[in-house]
């Protein structure tokens, strides 16, 4: 383990503790609508909860390019367009893109120097992409499936909190 350990969980049992800290941002954003807002709540529990992370926020779709939002880590590139970066292709093709090793993604964009592996999921608000949600770790394959279906399920109670 890095010196990037989770506080709160161990996520040995990731199905479990990606439950739990469902439950967490649900109470956290409960009654609550703002994006902004829940947006910095959300990256600030995410990267406070997840161990062997470095980067974890929101890029928002503005004016056709993705602008950096609310977010845990070192200063960020700021705009990426559509298609451009792991960010950037996630938007364009409204997929979650898991990245094991950032320097086989062509175009990947190095925001932090110490990132290895990366994952950015779409948000969705029916047929509305409001941005994504960027999480990068210092280690190699940090991301697996059970990774990516616990951080699908609290994007979506993201934008379940949103009223927009
Ligand atoms: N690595 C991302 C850029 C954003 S930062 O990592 C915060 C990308 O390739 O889109």
């Amino acid at each position: 383990m890095t010196e990037y350990t989770s506080k709160r969980h161990a996520f040995r049992n990731k199905a479990a503790d990606y439950a739990s800290l469902a439950q967490e941002l649900n109470g956290l954003l409960s009654g609550e609508h703002d994006l902004v807002a829940n947006a910095a709540n959300t990256a600030a529990l995410l990267f406070d909860a997840l161990p062997d992370i470095n980067w974890a926020g929101f890029y928002f779709v503005r004016n056709g390019e993705l602008v950096v939002g609310p977010f845990q880590g070192k200063p960020a590139c700021v705009r990426i367009p559509f298609g451009k970066g792991v960010c950037g292709t996630a938007a364009a093709t409204r997929k979650t893109i898991v990245v094991q090793d950032v320097h086989e993604f062509p175009g990947h964009i190095a925001c932090d120097a110490a990132s290895q592996s990366e994952i950015v999921v779409p948000l969705l608000k029916g047929e509305e992409l409001l941005g994504v949600l960027d999480i990068d770790s210092p280690s190699v394959g940090r991301f697996d499936e059970a990774d990516r279906l616990g951080i699908e399920r609290l994007a979506t109670l993201f934008i379940a909190s949103l009223n927009v």
